[in-house]
């Protein structure tokens, strides 16, 4: 897919019914041999173009691959998904994505790949990422707050994935798990890695790496976390849209972000609170060489995780790496 190629998605989108050759040829400036070809190489991207002879062309189906086209088909953000990249297969989102962000991207960008050869997720350990049916994309945030703001942002990331799930499969009850992931129905669905460039007191840039387990079938993950993820396909029995997901994901996070610089996490605390996986659990908690154990009993105003070890008052845990024991 070139630019080319989606600018003729998108004029036949735009056009609703049948497209003429003669518009496309207008619009594309180029002859109709050019514009078959075109045509020919979304045919083999997987989109279903009818030819209507001695009318033109007829958009009648597109793949369920997150090319930029398709997802800025269903954008209703102002920023977010402003500038769309997809790569069929790369190393890391989250590192290709820091990259750009040194070279100037621009908040908001988002980079989406098929597949990735060294998915990244925390503590330096690996996040499968077959092609053809899950979601690996990164966000890039240039927020105007101090880095020790910046880990609200990974849980927020996971209010608003959770969001889109809602909205796309009504029937699931995702659940945020503190730090950074998403659950459902006691298994990891989504994990969320937020990558900094900071000085003391000023964030450069954050990077916010979200993979999801969308279509990937039960028996496909591999033995060492098979009991621990799941899929939305394996939840649900049915396959969902992973481009949607992600347009759902960039609609809801839009404004959860634009709310949070302004007033901070404050007024999304009680829907953490409801959606959240750890609350009134025990847990066991590794915060750097300490383990901890302890009830989880909330989250404070920063966004911290609230542990009950028997003292007189919770301890509030900024980072860690949790077990529900
Ligand atoms: C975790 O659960 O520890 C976080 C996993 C984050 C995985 C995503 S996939 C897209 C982005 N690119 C990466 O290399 N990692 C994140």
């Amino acid at each position: 897919m070139n630019l080319i190629d989606e600018r003729v998605v998108e004029l036949l989108r735009a056009g609703g019914g049948i497209v003429s050759g003669e518009r496309l040829c207008g619009e594309l400036e180029m002859t109709r041999a050019a514009v078959w070809k075109h045509i020919d190489a979304l045919r083999k991207a997987g989109y279903r173009i009818d030819s209507c002879p001695g009318s033109g062309y007829r958009l009648a189906a597109a793949p369920d691959v997150p090319f930029p086209c398709e997802v800025r088909n269903g954008l209703k953000t102002t920023c977010l998904g402003a500038a769309v990249e997809f790569l069929e297969t790369t190393d890391s989102t989250n590192r290709q994505m820091a990259a750009r962000a040194r070279a100037g991207a621009p908040h908001g960008s988002v980079l989406v790949a098929d597949a990735q050869t060294a998915g990244r997720g925390r503590m330096a350990r690996q996040w499968f990422s077959p092609p053809g049916s899950n979601l690996y994309f990164s966000l890039l945030l240039r927020p105007d707050v101090v880095p020790m703001k910046a880990p609200q942002l990974a849980l927020l990331a996971g209010l608003a994935l959770a969001r889109a799930v809602e909205t796309l499969c009504p029937e699931l009850t995702p659940k945020v798990k503190w730090p950074n992931d998403v659950f459902l129905n006691g298994k990891k669905l989504s994990g969320i890695l937020c990558d900094m460039d900071a000085e003391t007191d000023r964030v450069h840039y954050l990077v916010v790496g979200v993979g999801v387990n969308v279509n990937l079938s039960a028996d496909e993950f591999p033995p060492e976390i098979s009991g621990l993820a799941t899929s939305l396909r394996a939840e649900l029995g049915k396959t969902v849209p992973r481009t949607a997901l992600l347009t759902a994901f960039l609609n809801a996070f839009e404004p959860i972000y634009e709310s949070w610089l302004a007033d901070g996490l404050a007024a999304w605390l009680p829907e953490l609170g409801e959606k959240s996986h750890l609350a009134g659990r025990e847990l066991a908690v590794e915060v750097g060489r300490e383990s901890l154990h302890g009830r989880a009993v909330g989250l404070s105003c920063n966004g911290g995780l609230l542990l009950d070890c028997g003292g007189t008052s919770p301890r509030e845990l900024v980072c860690g790496d949790v077990r529900i024991v």
